[in-house]
């Protein structure tokens, strides 16, 4: 059973891997490691921020590691806020100013026209390379929040696939929010690629 490290300070992250891993894969966590030192993440994309901090892991523990960065791309904003969703609204990171702003930057679009998706791009480090897999959650955004649920954009982002119209992630349950997001997609892509019992980090088939 290899021993990855999931280059986060997110418990919650963590845990959601672990237990997709469970019985093939280890896996720790930042904190699991006691290493709370904030990794910078200064790439101008979701791939250059998740490599950043694979490499940051990579060079300081030398286990094969990997690590996450999401955003959320709205078609009528040229893809912002993109790679930064975090902070769109300014420091420090607040998820209500950040969705107020967005609601705000779209007062005057139409229904039909606030496509957007959230996309998760996963970074893989290991002694054979750099890999990288992503998820993506098509949907749009709602005129006003709707739900209590989640964390983040979660009340305003209506995704394509859920269980009925103009239902928001943040009124889904984190199990019905895990089968169709993009971070469930990115770890799934993970797995099936990468991690599942009958290939290495590499991705390369165990004899
Ligand atoms: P991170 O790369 O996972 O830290 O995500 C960057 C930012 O994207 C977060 O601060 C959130 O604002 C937003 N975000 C990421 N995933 C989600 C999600 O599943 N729902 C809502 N917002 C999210």
């Amino acid at each position: 059973m290899a021993h990855w490290i999931f280059a986060t300070h997110n418990p919650h992250k963590a845990r959601e891997i672990a237990e997709l891993l469970a019985g093939v894969h280890e896996v720790s966590s930042l904190a699991d490691l006691d290493y709370h030192e904030p990794i910078p993440e200064t790439g101008a994309t979701l791939e250059e921020n998740a490599r950043i901090k694979a490499d940051w892991v990579w060079e300081r523990f030398g286990m094969p590691v990997f690590a996450d960065d999401t955003g959320l791309e709205v078609e009528a904003l040229g893809g912002a806020p993109g790679v930064h969703s975090a902070r769109y609204a300014g420091e420090p990171a607040d998820d209500a100013r950040n969705r107020a702003r967005l609601l705000e930057a779209l007062a005057e679009v139409p229904a039909g026209e606030r496509r957007a998706r959230f996309r998760t791009v996963i970074c893989l480090r290991d002694a054979s390379g750099t890999h990288f897999v992503e998820g993506v959650c098509t949907g749009s955004i709602a005129q006003a929040p709707l739900g209590s649920g989640g964390f983040g954009y979660d009340p305003i982002f209506i995704p394509d696939d859920g269980p009925a119209q103009g239902v928001t992630f943040a009124q889904l349950t984190s199990e019905e929010k895990n089968a169709i997001s993009h971070r469930g997609r990115a770890i799934r892509n993970l797995v099936a690629r990468f991690l599942n019992e009958t290939r290495d980090g590499a991705g390369h088939p165990v004899p």
